[in-house]
């Protein structure tokens, strides 16, 4: 196999079948590769720029303002620059483009353009924008009615008697009625937005609106346009509309996952923090807000700031109030409480009567190490009370079928799950409850034959089972 040939062939295949956009001149700004994508979003047919002059081509671009020249000249990468095209229907076309010299040795050879389409996402993202607006206007509406109820959090939903746990509930109840910024740091399901809310909805900004704003989930250019608002004819947007700063005036905001956003989106959100006003995208008029920030990370913040996800100066104006959510596992008195908590919760939506978890189920629970912490356990319950017989009082192993991982740990015949705390005939059942288990599960259950391989009668096998699985408590 010729590999040139194979590669070229390969490289072809790529550039025309991906969506995004590739365009790519020699160092005498001729352009040699241009795929189909990038003609779609610069309304252009590939044959209309191959093998000619980029100028030539885009009359309207110069040595100036052309990327491509720039990266060529400059021999410096441009990263994510925000662009708007029209394309041949007249549509306003927002990319995302990342511009690099090509080097050989030290030579630049050329320049290469990747463009991102973003125009769909842009608009899908105006609609959610429309869609808040729309929402906290009739959450406004119906605040003295009962006609629609948002989940809204206050303190007395947090659970917990742990030491931390109580602690930062003082901190935060102490917190609600001030102004000062609010970091949060926590795992995935620790409750950082269930604290963001009990702080909102316990202080004296409960009557204002409390938005909440995910800094991961969205392109940088987007949430610039969300978080600040957009003017008509500004550079982005083509409507004018208010961001969620002026959404939130008066009560609070909530910037999850900060240590996500880029960092001259953070050196702009800590200027409008210090000077108390914002300016929308494309506007000229200083609005003054009165927001609350909160803002929440899944990351140490003193690593976010040694790795440059964070930045130094926006840390020190946010860390006014620091929460620090430990995870579950290093709560472990709560997860019984927090169990029996939920349990309650869903033996009212689900129509039942369960009483609480069964001890061989509490232990496991202490074992494991928990990932998606708070969350995780009531999901894992959830799901457990829609197994369970309608007869079960306790929790039992085998209600846990879809989360069956959690038992993993405590129940493998390795000596390090035996604390050896606990007399000899305790470890000698819980190893034959375990075969037992194994041997059922893959013969399905299946009385008889399972007692022929243990070696043992259909009795014997039936007694075991009564005794094991089908503890009554
Ligand atoms: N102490 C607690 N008491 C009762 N429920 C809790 C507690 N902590 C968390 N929860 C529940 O766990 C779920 C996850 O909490 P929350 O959304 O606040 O987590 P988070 O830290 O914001 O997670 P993420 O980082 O994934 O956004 C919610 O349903 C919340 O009600
Ligand atoms: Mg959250």
């Amino acid at each position: 196999m010729d590999k040139n040939a194979f590669n070229n062939a390969l490289l072809q295949n790529i550039l025309h079948n991906i969506d995004i956009g590739i365009h790519v001149i020699d160092e005498n700004r001729k352009t040699i590769v241009y795929n189909d994508a990038m003609g779609r979003i610069e309304g252009l047919d590939p044959t209309q720029v191959l093998n000619r002059d980029l100028l030539e081509v885009f009359p309207s671009l110069d040595e100036n303002s052309s990327t491509l020249i720039n990266a060529l000249t400059e021999k410096k990468p441009i990263f994510n620059k925000a662009q708007i095209y029209i394309n041949s229907k007249g549509k306003k076309i927002f990319t995302v483009n990342t511009t690099l010299p090509i080097f050989i040795k030290d030579k630049v050879v050329g320049a290469l353009e990747i463009a991102k389409d973003i125009t769909y996402v842009k608009e899908l993202s105006e609609k959610l924008m429309d869609l808040q607006n729309e929402l906290n206007i009739s959450a406004q509406a119906n605040k003295h009615s009962n006609k629609k109820k948002i989940k809204k959090y206050s303190f007395i939903d947090i659970i917990g008697e742990d030491e931390k746990i109580l602690e930062l509930k003082e901190i935060a109840k102490r917190a609600s009625n001030t102004s000062s910024s609010v970091l949060i740091y926590g795992e995935t399901g620790t409750g950082k937005e269930l604290f963001a809310q009990s702080i909102h909805y316990g202080g004296n900004r409960k009557d204002k609106p409390f938005i909440a704003q995910n800094c991961a989930a969205i392109p940088e250019t987007l949430l610039e346009g969300i978080l600040f608002g957009t003017e008509k004819g500004g550079f982005t947007g083509a409507v004018a509309r208010e961001g969620i700063f002026e959404q939130a005036d008066g009560g609070t905001l909530l910037l999850d996952e900060i240590n996500s956003m880029s960092e001259a989106l953070q050196s702009k959100l800590l200027r409008v923090l210090q000077e108390g006003y914002i300016r929308r995208i494309g506007g000229l008029k200083d609005i003054p807000i009165d927001v609350r920030i909160i803002a929440t990370t899944n990351e140490d913040p003193l690593l976010s700031i040694k790795k440059g996800r964070l930045r130094k100066d926006l840390y020190y104006r946010l860390n006014v109030i620091y929460l620090k959510i430990p995870p579950l596992r290093d709560r472990k008195g709560d997860i019984e409480i927090l169990s029996n908590h939920f349990i309650n919760k869903y033996n009212y939506i689900l129509n039942r009567n369960i009483l609480g978890i069964d001890d061989r189920v509490l232990e496991a629970f202490y074992k494991y190490s928990w990932p998606g912490n708070v969350r995780e356990l009531e999901n894992v319950i959830e799901s457990a009370m829609n197994c369970a017989p309608l007869n079960r009082k306790y929790l039992e192993k085998e209600d846990f079928i879809t989360n069956a991982n959690i038992f993993n740990d405590s129940n493998s015949l390795n000596a390090n799950v035996f604390n050896l705390d606990k007399p000899l005939p305790y470890y000698l059942e819980e190893i034959e409850r375990k075969i037992i288990l194994e041997k059922l599960k893959k013969n399905q259950n299946n009385i008889s034959k399972t007692a022929k391989e243990l070696g043992i009668k259909r009795q014997t096998l039936q007694h075991k089972i009564k005794k094991y699985f089908k503890r009554a408590k």
